[in-house]
């Protein structure tokens, strides 16, 4: 009887251990962005962003993990945010990396020949932040597009609606 009373203390407490430590690693995570893009001194109007959950070196995009995605309008303006509240328990954790895609300088024809430019960065961890609302945003301030970005290249691959 004494025994059965131990075995049931034992399992509540590894349990309960358990619970705790599951709750802190698969929380819903989240992360906003915000920013204004220009070529030269116009505000830049139909720039893709996409803000992924994951960073993927040297890899093809992966959209499956997009968070959010969004087109600059006249004002060149964007802002994101996106959560895990979907994701499967495995994958709410966040390392914060943006593409963006535009064609700057380039007219339609250079755009059908060549694709889009397309560059990425990634954002500060301590961006992320715990629960499906963001609460801190991440901003880029203004950028001029005609700079060539480390690790910028055409994108043939690139669907402006995807
Ligand atoms: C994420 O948020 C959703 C909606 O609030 C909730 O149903 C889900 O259980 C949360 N997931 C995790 C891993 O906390």
């Amino acid at each position: 009887m004494l025994y059965i009373f131990l075995v049931l203390i034992l399992i509540q407490t590894v349990s309960g251990a358990g619970d705790i430590e599951v709750e802190s690693s698969v929380a819903n995570r989240s992360i906003a962005i915000k920013g204004q893009l220009f070529c030269g001194k116009k505000p830049f109007e139909g720039a893709k962003i996409r803000l992924y959950r994951v960073f993927q070196a040297n890899k093809e995009d992966n959209l499956a993990e997009i968070l959010d995605s969004k087109q600059t309008y006249v004002t060149g303006m964007f802002q994101l945010e996106g959560n895990t509240e979907k994701r499967d328990r495995t994958k709410t954790e966040i390392q914060p990396f943006v593409t963006i895609h535009h064609n700057c300088d380039m007219d339609n024809k250079e755009t059908a020949n060549q694709g889009y430019k397309r560059w990425q960065v990634q954002i500060p961890q301590d961006y992320v932040t715990l629960g499906v609302k963001a609460r801190k945003t991440y901003d880029f301030g203004k950028i001029n597009l005609q700079l060539e970005f480390p690790g910028e290249s055409y994108d043939k691959n690139f669907k402006f609606n995807d």
